[in-house]
């Protein structure tokens, strides 16, 4: 799944979407109980949605992120006390509000504990993953293969619901393939079982990322049940996010991949509801955001993995910027990450300047200094 395409954003000038007001935005309120203020939330993504991802999200958009969910965790490593597992459930409560965590597996005693485990560590919902297309979660009868199980599904969400108060809620795929499209008849057994809300990626397990998410099967699935339905798949800007609200039916919007490249969207969807121009983001506040992700990530993870994971984010949120490859391609060598950020700060302070035009000059010096060297 780390592998899935980049997207590239939309023209929005189409869309016809502008400063509010946007009378398709509104909160909705899962299981009586969790009230989701603003309907966008932030996708569940497998290694990169840990606490500091989220956290710099909401930092970002200045707290307009309207649900975080975790990366998916094993419900076979929570019950079993891995460690890694366990570090998964951390967040922290004042700003990841509300939080849903969610949890994969196929065992139905063992959902039911996992499940238990969010609950007792914080979390507001409990989501349960039938989307995952990757083979080892596949085969093992967890994520996507939950789409052709759906009497087995039925049973694992009605236990959930009983082990917990928190509300319960499935994230699924359109089907699992184009010739067993299933999400209303997933979606229908799921609401009878007990779940609350509702999330469809418009894609099927086969699909992985490939082609163009459908988000007529996302009203069609809002059509057939009476829980709220979140549609998630392909949202690239805030103009898309609001525009994709008004599909038929749908509750609330995920965004996964674009929060990667873009994590202030939040905020500028935020922006265009108040009927303010959407906040820009210059170069200070990139590096601003980026110190922070790298502090909060420090929190929780061993120096050595920090440039890593750096690398990732900077990779994404640099995409189609001018000279943002050469910068890559400078900061991906660093070893340290003092080193990237010297790189990074240097980039971002000459892109507020309008001198990236010499600092591409100083860059590329360095690298033929670099390679002569080698
Ligand atoms: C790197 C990556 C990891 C993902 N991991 C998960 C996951 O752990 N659980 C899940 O339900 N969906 C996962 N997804 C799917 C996303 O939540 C989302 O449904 C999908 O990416 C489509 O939305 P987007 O186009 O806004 O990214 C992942 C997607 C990506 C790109």
């Amino acid at each position: 799944m780390a592998n899935a395409p980049e997207l590239t954003p939309t023209s929005s000038a189409t869309l016809g979407i502008g400063p509010g007001p946007h009378p398709d935005i509104r909160p909705f309120t899962i299981g009586g109980q969790v009230r989701i203020d603003r309907p966008f939330v932030l996708a569940p993504m497998s290694g990169v949605t840990d606490s500091a991802f989220r956290r710099m999200c909401g930092m970002a958009s200045t707290g307009a992120v309207g649900l975080y969910v975790t990366e998916f965790i094993s419900i076979e490593g929570l019950t079993r006390a891995n460690m890694k597992s366990a570090a998964r459930l951390a967040f922290d409560a004042q700003i990841e509000r509300p939080l849903s965590v969610q949890i994969f597996g196929a065992e139905i005693e063992r959902m039911a504990n996992a499940a238990q485990m969010a609950e007792e560590a914080g979390a507001q919902l409990v989501d349960i993953n039938c989307g995952c297309p990757a083979p080892k979660v596949v085969k093992r009868g967890g994520g996507a293969e939950l789409m052709r199980q759906c009497d087995a599904l039925g049973r694992l969400v009605e236990r959930t619901v009983q082990a917990v108060k928190v509300p319960v809620t499935v994230k699924i795929r359109s089907g699992w393939s184009a010739d067993s499209i299933n999400a209303v008849q997933i979606a229908k057994r799921v609401e009878e079982a007990g779940a609350q809300m509702i999330a469809v990626h418009g894609r099927t397990r086969l699909q992985l990322y490939t082609g163009e998410a459908d988000w007529g099967i996302v009203a069609d699935v809002a059509a057939n049940v009476r829980v709220p339905v979140v549609g998630s798949g392909d949202v690239t800007t805030a103009e898309e996010a609001i525009w994709r609200m008004r599909t038929p039916g749908v509750a609330g919007v995920m965004i996964g991949r674009s929060a990667i490249m873009n994590p202030w969207i939040f905020g500028q969807i935020d922006d265009l509801v108040q009927g303010k121009p959407q906040r820009t983001v210059d170069g200070a506040e990139r590096l601003r955001v980026l110190r922070a992700f790298a502090e909060m990530a420090a929190e929780r993870m061993p120096a050595h993995a920090i440039p890593g994971r750096l690398k990732q984010v900077l990779a994404r949120m640099t995409k189609g910027m001018e000279f943002g490859s050469l910068l890559r391609e400078r900061a991906m060598r660093a070893q340290t990450t003092e080193a990237m950020f010297d790189w990074i700060e240097r980039f971002f302070v000459a892109a507020d300047a309008g001198e990236l035009e010499s600092w591409a000059v100083d860059a590329r010096g360095d690298a033929t200094q670099v390679s002569v060297a080698a």
